[in-house]
């Protein structure tokens, strides 16, 4: 069926008149789109070897509590490594917590942790289906699948309004425009257009926070040309051509579970901080939105292709970005774009850029958890791959690697009783006698190419489902040749560096609370 779609969608994108009307143009930029995207399909392999590494203390002593979202904002007063010296730098927030002006719509808005896992995996197949070769068709058809076997397993959770862990999930505030105005948007690094929602809204705008960036009271906004060569790099940043209203150029980008946004591509004053001000910054403005945004106003891109906003700004920070995700939604970290305040004592580990324009690859080389190096043959991950993604929540593993992972997980927390799997998280723990007191769990830590060895946060390994369970933040792909992320959950606190133009990605213990 998708073979015809692509044939279909190619069809009718010659076929189409141009000339239509602007809705006509926006509406069915949108259909013809969402057949393209799955036309438009890439994936290549390439590793290196690394060594193995053995860890000294092998638990971490957390409290339940810990884990739970809290409703009082805390945000990070603490000084933490090289916090002083960050120049253009701007606070990150969790979407949902006490923290963020977006939370104050709760409880309506916040989605619930079985919600949130299921965009989760929306996003993961979105993401390994672009990845893949040709099978795409099977692809979808799989995605399809295994999202009905989502919802029938999220009938059986019992939602809990008010429960926030974010989806897609910081965000930080930036001004556009003359006079400036301040846009709360979701931060990116798998995606690389940046854009917000634009009055007149002419075909559709999700309710948002900040009032939504109206062009015509801009003075630097301009509309970019379709006949332009920005115009046609759109085509690999969105994975979509372009479109044209008469001469204006018209952008479609999708993000899997039906979120897209659609809208001309435009240029204004970008304000990232009082003192760096981008005056033609290219971005878009949709007229046409839907999905999981939140109440955003949009979403920032900090992938690899050259419309991103690394790109975009290269000249003042060099492709060089580092941010820090705050271990629970009641704090704050950062996001810093260039070099200043970054530690020297940051472990690199090569990108591996044989791998697409615009995902960030990088090659684990060994597991270790409770100071147990996992026996998993190197050729696992080569199979699969491995990008950082600062959007999906759950990092996602090899099946083969992630069977090892949790039988070596589940001998060491013998001691807690089970508890049943909840939506995507299959090992998952009932601590309803130990509310108040400490829990030791293992510690996991993983190996990049490089040496590099990544100790992971307590945090950043069991997602607290209610105040008595617990489950084990992890999940295994489907297919052995599925992509592996290491997602935003396994980030929490770790300062992690972007070295775009030198190829190579830094971790950091300790980059925030
Ligand atoms: C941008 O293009 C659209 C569609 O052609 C048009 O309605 C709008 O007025 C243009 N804006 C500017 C500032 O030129
Ligand atoms: C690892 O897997 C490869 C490919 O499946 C196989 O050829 C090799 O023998 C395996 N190595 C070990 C040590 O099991």
């Amino acid at each position: 069926m998708y073979a015809n779609g692509c044939q279909y969608a190619h069809k009718a994108i010659r076929n189409k008149n141009i000339s239509n009307s602007l809705m006509a143009t926006l509406y069915s930029f949108v259909l013809y789109s969402s057949l393209l995207i799955s036309c438009f399909l890439q994936k290549s392999y390439g590793f290196e070897g690394g060594r193995k590494a053995i860890t000294e203390d092998h638990f971490h002593t957390i409290q339940i509590k810990s884990l739970l979202p809290a409703s009082i904002c805390s945000p990070s007063t603490i000084a933490t490594k090289g916090s002083s010296k960050r120049q253009s730098t701007l606070k990150v927030l969790h979407r949902h917590g006490p923290c963020s002006q977006q939370s104050q719509d709760k409880p309506t808005t916040t989605p619930t942790l079985s919600e949130v896992l299921s965009h989760d995996q929306s996003r993961v197949e979105y993401i390994q289906a672009r990845l893949v070769p040709n099978s795409n068709a099977n692809k979808i058809k799989d995605a399809n699948s295994n999202k009905n076997k989502l919802k029938d397993k999220k009938a059986n959770i019992p939602a809990q309004s008010g429960r926030s862990l974010g989806s897609g999930n910081y965000i930080v505030s930036v001004g556009l425009g003359t006079p400036t105005k301040t846009l709360s948007l979701i931060f990116d690094t798998g995606s690389d257009l940046t854009w917000t929602q634009c009055q007149p809204c002419a075909r559709s705008c999700y309710k948002q926070q900040d009032p939504i960036f109206s062009p015509s009271s801009s003075t630097s906004y301009s509309n970019v040309s379709c006949s332009s060569s920005q115009c046609s790099q759109l085509s690999s940043a969105t994975g979509n051509n372009p479109s044209c209203s008469i001469a204006a150029c018209v952008y479609g980008i999708q993000y899997g579970d039906q979120s897209f946004s659609v809208g001309f591509f435009s240029k204004d004053k970008l304000t990232l901080t009082p003192t760096d001000v981008f005056p033609n910054f290219l971005f878009g403005c949709g007229q046409n939105n839907q999905g999981l945004f939140g109440n955003t106003a949009g979403l920032i891109g900090l992938g690899r292709d050259p419309l991103s906003i690394v790109s975009q700004t290269a000249q003042k920070y060099g492709k060089y970005f580092s941010y820090c995700l705050p271990s629970t939604s009641s704090s704050t970290g950062h996001l810093t774009l260039g070099k200043s305040g970054v530690s020297t004592t940051t472990k690199f580990t090569p990108f591996d850029s044989s791998q697409g324009k615009s995902f960030y690859f990088i090659d684990i080389v060994s597991i270790s958890v409770g100071g147990q190096l996992l026996s998993i043959n190197q050729s696992v991950f080569k199979t699969s791959g491995t990008i950082i993604d600062s959007g999906t929540v759950i990092t996602r593993l090899p099946p083969t690697a992630y069977s090892t992972m949790r039988a070596v997980f589940k001998q060491l927390m013998q001691k807690y009783p089970n508890a049943p799997a909840y939506s995507i998280l299959d090992t998952c723990y009932d601590l309803s006698n130990y509310k108040n007191v400490a829990i030791s769990i293992p510690k996991i830590s993983f190996t990049f190419s490089g040496n590099v060895k990544v100790d992971l946060d307590g945090s950043g390994i069991l997602v607290a489902v209610s105040t008595t369970q617990v489950c084990l933040a992890f999940a295994g792909n489907g297919d052995a040749s599925d992509v592996a992320i290491f997602g935003n959950t396994q980030q929490k606190t770790l300062e992690v560096v972007y070295d775009v133009a030198g190829g190579k990605l830094g971790f950091n213990p300790g980059g925030c609370k």
